[in-house]
């Protein structure tokens, strides 16, 4: 019998030669993403002023003689850029110096997501799969959706996963226990501070395969020091949320590997599905929890078949509910302020 031949899967990253776009593309083609044995073909869309970046890696890439890479194309037109695409990265967009908040990016990003999802509506393969990474995430994801009538909105989703691969560290650190023995850690809300990291359904495995909850495994590690409720509020919460801008602060620009290695997580589970921990994502909402269908919302959830399920059946404390009405609230304000600048119709996705 013949082995049947790989398909060969199309990813187009938009801002391909900004910092994120280094770090994510070499990773992308050594098979990080899809696996070793999946060829990828690469679709590199930047602006004029980004091209030479662009083409500077897409000589890198062939020089790395990755085995899963079978082309890279390097384009300013978004037609040819989403040509065919069955995952695409947007991005392409400009990130937040030190002091600025994710609201002041709307204006500045939010007019590259709706032509960028008009060309997906008409280019990319019928299959395709959206990840925005460009902030405003959640509301840019919103954006491109508006503008791809034809493609299934549930396939536009907003990179949370960051957040979470953020929040779990922070947990396994505290615990001093590696990060793959913890599982089920949710991020609810924007990808902005009003986020809402929540350990209250998580679960650390012991060296025996058992699983303990988080919440009382942490309670015994902080030992008499503080307490489990004053933790969260005052160094975890925080710590996780605001983690964008102490990378900015510390590091002089906004994160990028750590970015990229959340791009790959997110679409790799996406289309490889979930095991025995759900993630968090920015996918649009069906009215789950009490967040108003339409926003793009991060939530827990699973992928099964390739597509993502949210996590249904939760109980969110108070405090965690009071805080995701916060950040729910911020995502309609920022709908509300698109609707304004004219980049979605008013009363999209409700
Ligand atoms: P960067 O400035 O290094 O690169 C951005 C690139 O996008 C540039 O090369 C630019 O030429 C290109 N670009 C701009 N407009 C474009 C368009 N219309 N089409 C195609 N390309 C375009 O920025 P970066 O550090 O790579 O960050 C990119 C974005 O990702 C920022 O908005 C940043 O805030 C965001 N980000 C999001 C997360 C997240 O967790 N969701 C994490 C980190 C960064
Ligand atoms: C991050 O979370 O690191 C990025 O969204 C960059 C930022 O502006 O915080």
């Amino acid at each position: 019998m013949s082995t049947p031949t790989p398909v060969t899967v199309t990813v187009t990253v938009t801002g391909a030669g900004g910092q994120i776009g280094y770090a994510l593309l070499f990773r992308i083609a050594s098979g990080a993403m899809f696996g070793p044995g999946t060829p990828v073909r690469l679709q590199l869309l930047e602006i004029p002023a980004g091209m030479k970046s662009a083409e500077g890696s897409a000589l890198e890439l062939q020089d790395c003689a990755f085995g899963s890479l079978a082309s890279v194309e390097v384009t300013s037109d978004p037609a040819r850029g989403f040509e065919g695409a069955n995952v695409a990265l947007l991005v392409g967009s400009r990130p937040r110096g030190a002091g600025m908040e994710r609201a002041d990016l709307l204006s500045a990003n939010g007019a590259i997501f709706g032509p960028q999802g008009a060309a997906i509506n008409a280019h990319a393969a019928a299959d395709v799969r959206v990840l925005v990474v460009g902030n405003p995430a959640n509301t840019n994801a919103l954006i491109a959706a508006a503008h791809a009538p034809d493609v299934p909105p549930e396939r536009f989703t907003a990179m949370t996963r960051l957040d979470h691969n953020r929040a779990l560290a922070q947990v396994a650190r505290t615990l001093d226990v590696p990060v793959a023995g913890i599982g089920n850690v949710i991020i609810w809300g924007n990808h902005s501070a009003s986020q809402v990291p929540d350990i209250s359904h998580g679960w650390v495995r012991g060296p025996d395969g058992t699983r303990r909850p988080l919440p009382q495994a942490l309670t015994e590690a902080l030992g008499g020091t503080c307490s489990l409720e004053s933790w969260l509020a005052e160094t975890f919460i925080p710590r996780v949320a605001k983690r964008g801008a102490e990378i900015i602060a510390v590091r002089g620009s906004s994160s990028a590997a750590s970015a990229a290695a959340a791009a790959i997580d997110h679409v790799h589970d996406w289309v490889s599905g979930t095991t025995d921990s759900w993630t968090s994502a920015g996918v649009v909402s069906d009215g789950s929890y009490g967040v108003p269908r339409g926003l793009v919302s991060s939530f827990p959830v699973h992928s099964r078949d390739g597509a993502w399920q949210i996590q249904q059946g939760l109980e969110p404390e108070a405090g965690v509910r009071a805080r995701i009405a916060a950040s729910v609230s911020e995502l309609e304000e920022e709908r509300e302020m698109v609707a304004s600048m004219g980049l979605i119709e008013r009363g999209y996705g409700r």
